[in-house]
């Protein structure tokens, strides 16, 4: 008899979706097997506003595969024009779980980002207030600062006076890619989580450079030495409320990440949890599988985990090495293994 294991339901704590024809095609990936994800707002245009938050989960909620049961948490991306009553607002009435933050510049669609932050004081203090969290990019975008030290660099110069400023202030790191985030994360309380990607426990900088370049591992934060990479596995397999998953599948057209300046972004929704089952039980620890997949998230955020179940059967697993979009092809990271779980 193969070997299952059972979770609760996952959740995706960071998840781009997009739009139109391309939401369409990647939807069906994320709802076959999470319940809930934290939706990216940088569409272009972005979504600012809570009548745009609420306009975008209607445009997901119309373009779910029929029978899926699947929520949106919805976020607002943060502009120095945000209006802190329309945040909490938004918050209020149940529509957004988190307020995004990109500094200007640092990624996709990131233009309408914050560079000056005291401009956006009211707002994070009107979040400390309510309990409502920032989700944050954590990426300097300093010309002169050197792309691979661009988030340990955040970490000090903008995030910890963050914190330090704004007492109480949630604060979600996002797909973390360094042991210094992994020991900064480890050393705050419980108003501080860190999301971790799972292309990010998988690859490190050699996978994108060494033997040819490899634009469908490039994403940003872009993936750092081993040593990083290592730091990440023991934090993700460590049970550690604090780290939980947050995808980033981040799904750009063939077209738009072959190119000479291409786009960054890894599609994982396809095959996330396959290949979580074999890194943690590789780390000897699907007992904490779930944790990170399915409770810590939900209990960052307030919320109950998911009542319903998956089953993943050790029976090998193999997956499109693209699907098509209206749009054209997006590719499916590739892990560079064999798969062994499959998701029944
Ligand atoms: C994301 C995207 O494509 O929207 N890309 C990425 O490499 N992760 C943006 C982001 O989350 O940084
Ligand atoms: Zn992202």
């Amino acid at each position: 008899m193969s070997q299952t294991i059972t979770l609760r339901r996952p959740d995706d704590w960071h998840l781009h979706l997009r739009d139109g024809a391309m939401l369409k095609a990647v939807l069906p990936e994320t709802t076959a097997h999470f319940a809930r994800a934290i939706i990216m707002p940088n569409l272009v245009p972005p979504v600012v506003t809570s009548d745009q938050a609420q306009a975008y989960r209607e445009r997901i909620l119309n373009a779910l595969p029929q029978g899926a049961d699947f929520e949106p948490l919805m976020t607002l991306y943060l502009t120095e024009d945000t209006d802190p009553a329309d945040v909490a607002a938004a918050h209020a009435s149940g529509l957004i779980y988190a307020v995004k933050l990109y500094p200007a510049g640092a990624t996709t669609n990131s233009a309408s980002g914050v560079a000056n932050f005291d401009n956006v004081r009211a707002v994070l203090e009107k979040m400390a207030e309510i309990g409502l969290p920032l989700c944050v990019h954590g990426e300097v975008t300093d010309a002169e600062i050197d792309i691979f030290d661009r988030e340990a660099v955040f970490i000090d110069r903008v995030l910890d006076p963050i914190r330090r400023a704004t007492p109480g202030l949630r604060v979600v790191m996002e797909h973390i890619t360094t042991r210094n985030a992994v020991d900064y994360a480890s050393a705050q309380d419980d108003t501080l989580g860190a999301t971790i990607t799972t292309h990010h426990l998988v690859i490190n900088r050699n996978h994108i450079l060494a033997g040819g370049i490899k634009p469908h591992y490039y994403c940003l934060p872009v993936a750092k030495r081993e040593e990083h990479r290592l730091a990440l596995r023991a934090a993700a397999t460590s049970g550690d409320n604090r780290f939980f998953l947050g995808t980033d599948s981040a799904p750009h057209t063939d077209a738009n990440k072959l190119l000479p300046c291409g786009c960054a972004g890894c599609f994982t929704a396809p095959n996330t949890l396959s290949i979580l089952a074999q890194v943690f039980e590789e780390d000897g620890a699907l007992d904490r599988l779930e944790r990170f997949t399915s409770l810590n998230g939900p209990a960052f955020y307030g919320l109950l985990p998911n009542d319903a179940t998956i089953t993943l059967e050790k029976s090998g697993a193999s997956y499109p090495d693209h699907i098509a979009t209206e749009d054209g092809p997006v590719t499916v990271f590739d892990p560079g293994f064999d798969l062994h779980w499959k998701v029944l």
